[in-house]
């Protein structure tokens, strides 16, 4: 398998990208993942498609025991470990879907902005379900369907230049789409929201939070910001295991 996070340009332009440079502070979803997560102290979180690893310093930050961050890409594992080097963190290059998944492993498992990646994501749900104990919590952010559904992820343009609309079309057919991400050529995987929400329901989870991330007031001042009120673009969730 191999990430298209490891391509040298579109590796450097996600690292211009303000998540990048700044951290969890200036990730749009943040206001809204962070108040999802239990006390991590003493516990034991696994990070899926950890990326910097921003995640897994939180949970170090918060005491957790023991953290694991898994991530196919080399560049991301290597910038993971500069960045975000606290002594309870292991990264490890491994793709989600290869992960062996131990049978009552983790206490917390997260993954953000990763999942879309995944073509089959049940059989993502049912290794997490197992890899969880007993009343361990699955937090995740995905691409919503109504963002990925469409052909090439991005706007319908006025002959100006201005957002016109955001096309949902295809929306019943999952599965690949070839998109444009930070002006390279990055394939994703679309699923409908049936297949998220019941794909957990039906493996075992127990839903809490179903969320999608809408801009902080705040976050509003930045230039382009109020264009993400026009369309959902992440889909948070709080699923656990009974
Ligand atoms: C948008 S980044 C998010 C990184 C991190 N979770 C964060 O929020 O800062 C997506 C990450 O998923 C990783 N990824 C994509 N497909 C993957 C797969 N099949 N297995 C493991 N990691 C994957 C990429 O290498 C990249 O680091």
């Amino acid at each position: 398998m191999k990430s298209e996070y490891d391509d040298e340009r579109f590796f450097e332009e996600y690292a211009k990208m303000s998540r990048s440079q700044e951290g969890l502070s200036a990730a749009g979803e943040w206001h809204q993942l962070k108040p999802l997560f239990p006390s991590l102290q003493g516990k034991t979180v696994l990070d899926l498609g950890c990326g910097y690893g921003w995640h897994c310093t939180f949970a170090a930050k918060q005491e957790a025991a023991q953290v694991l961050g898994i991530d196919l890409s080399q560049k991301m594992i290597e910038e993971a470990k500069k960045r975000n080097p606290e002594k309870q963190i292991e990264y490890r290059i491994c793709g989600i879907e290869e992960y062996e998944y131990p049978e009552h492993m983790w206490d917390c498992v997260v993954s953000n902005l990763a999942l879309h990646y995944i073509e089959n994501i049940e059989k993502i749900f049912q290794n997490v379900y197992r890899t969880l104990k007993p009343g361990g919590v699955f937090i995740f952010n995905i691409e919503h369907p109504v963002f990925t559904a469409g052909v090439g992820q991005d706007w319908i343009y006025t002959e100006a230049g201005t957002p016109q609309y955001w096309p949902v079309d295809q929306y019943f057919i999952p599965g690949e789409r070839k998109t444009r991400f930070l002006g390279c050529d990055v394939v994703k995987q679309h699923h409908t929201l049936t297949q998220i929400l019941m794909g957990l329901l039906n493996n075992g989870f127990e839903l809490e939070v179903v969320e999608e991330a809408k801009p902080a007031e705040e976050m509003m001042r930045i230039p382009g910001m109020k264009d993400e009120l026009r369309r959902p673009m992440m889909l948070l969730v709080k699923a656990n295991k009974k």
